[in-house]
């Protein structure tokens, strides 16, 4: 089992690039499966979740050649539709395969993808809204066995609830559903325009027609294209907040500072100095941070997969402040683990106050989810002393070489086995 030691009271100073983004590469190399030619996508991030979705593609029977960060895919002689547990229960975004297979073969046996440490992650609202597409569905033994008798047809449907998987499966299956479909209360991060523009460049016929609302005409085929996936906008905030908290200089490239201008904005009112151009952020922390109230929300809100890491940064805040987790009902795990460290957070249901003016102490901790285990790193470059992380398999499912990254502008970090 690896772990990370963290030898803190690191100012970060320099440049950072951003990586690709894991959570619009999930999506898009999903909706590969409806291409029967060869697509070309660049700029793929090298983390474990994208491994994972290229064994469960190769398992469907998709040719796949990975060079680097840019990656060949094959689905002209892909002939599978059964999505198995051992790959789905470790990459709950396996569940995005399900609309593809749907679209392309009419049934699909894909496995539920089961809770994880954030939340029991249901899937109520795709099944709910592909059978609005004419689709049968039935639980067996924790699977999903879905037919469309008739083939996809296409339909009005509103989600009950935003929901961004819900949204990526749904435009993905309508885009090959005969006629129209209208799809309304749409997720509108940032991944799924990057899925959208990828499947009209495709050659599908998609538009949006209000802020969450989009028209899909369902065609037959898409060509051969090739595609540049856009930036992690995850992975700059966390840098971003890491300069705030180590009071660092921090250049961040290639990334398009609009796209996070919710982030932008509060680590201005927190204080710190962010000057942006067209593809690049510099940020310099501030040795006085002043509290503020967070809420998670839905795109273009305050994003849930920023929470763990903006609490670590309001712990070292002038006075208390409040942080609503209003997205997963389980997201506040690395409490604990920072309380640990000497932060003073209470939660009250979804809400955690945060006490400010704290100092941590190094510690050797446990890291419970993604989000969660960057939030420890953050903490641990505060301190004096080593701090040890564990269960960094967490880490490395969202995080492109972090360490290496750390260390480029200043951090004392290590991975050890
Ligand atoms: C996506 O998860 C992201 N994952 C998550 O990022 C992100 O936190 C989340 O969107 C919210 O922005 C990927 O894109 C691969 P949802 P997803 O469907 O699609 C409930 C990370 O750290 N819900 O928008 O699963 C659900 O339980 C990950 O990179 C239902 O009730 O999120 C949650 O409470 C973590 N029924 C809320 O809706 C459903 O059918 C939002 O979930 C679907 C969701």
């Amino acid at each position: 089992m690896q772990k990370l030691e963290v030898f803190g009271i690191s100012k970060l100073r320099g440049q950072i690039k951003i990586s690709g983004s894991k959570n619009a590469s999930l999506p898009i190399l999903a909706a590969t499966l409806l291409s029967s030619k060869k697509i070309y996508l660049k700029n793929l991030p090298k983390v474990k979740d994208i491994e994972t979705m290229i064994s469960l593609l190769k398992s469907l029977g998709s040719k796949i050649k990975l060079r680097k960060k840019n990656l060949i895919i094959n689905n002209s002689k892909q002939s599978k539709n059964f999505a198995s547990y051992n790959l789905v229960k470790t990459m709950r975004a396996g569940i995005l395969v399900l609309g593809p297979l749907l679209a392309k073969f009419g049934n699909a046996k894909v496995s539920l993808p089961g809770g994880c440490a954030i939340g029991s992650r249901p899937v109520d609202i795709h099944l709910k809204a592909l059978s609005k597409l004419g689709v049968k569905y039935k639980i067996i033994q924790g699977y999903v066995h879905a037919n469309a008798p008739k083939g996809l047809i296409g339909s009005k449907i509103r989600f009950s609830k935003i929901s961004v998987g819900a949204t990526e499966n749904l435009i993905i299956a309508a885009s090959f559903a005969k006629g129209i479909t209208i799809l309304k209360n749409c997720a509108i991060e940032p991944e799924i325009k990057d899925l959208v523009n990828f499947l009209i460049k495709s050659g599908c016929k998609i538009k949006w027609i209000t802020k969450r609302s989009i028209k899909i005409e369902g065609v037959s085929q898409i060509n051969q294209i090739t595609y540049p996936i856009m930036f992690d906008r995850i992975e700059a905030g966390t840098y971003l907040i890491a300069a705030a908290i180590t009071e660092g200089n921090l250049k961040i490239k290639n990334i398009i500072p609009k796209v996070i201008q919710t982030e932008i904005n509060i680590l201005r009112k927190i204080g710190a100095k962010v000057f942006t151009k067209k593809n690049e952020i510099k940020i310099i922390g501030n040795k006085k941070i002043k509290s503020i109230n967070i809420k998670t929300a839905p795109y273009p809100g305050f994003p849930t997969d920023l929470q763990a890491q903006i609490m670590v940064l309001l712990c070292k805040a002038n006075k208390k402040s409040s942080i609503k987790e209003n997205i997963f009902e389980n997201r506040f795990m690395h409490v604990a683990e920072l309380n640990r460290m000497g932060a003073q957070i209470s939660i009250n249901g979804n809400e955690a106050i945060v006490e400010g003016n704290i100092n941590f102490a190094s510690a050797e901790l446990m890291a419970t989810d993604l989000r969660a285990s960057v939030s420890l790193i953050l903490a641990a470059l505060t301190t004096k002393g080593k701090s040890i992380i564990n269960r960094i398999y967490h880490l490395d499912r969202g995080y492109e070489n972090i360490e290496k990254k750390l260390k480029m502008v200043g951090a004392n970090i290590r991975r050890i086995n």
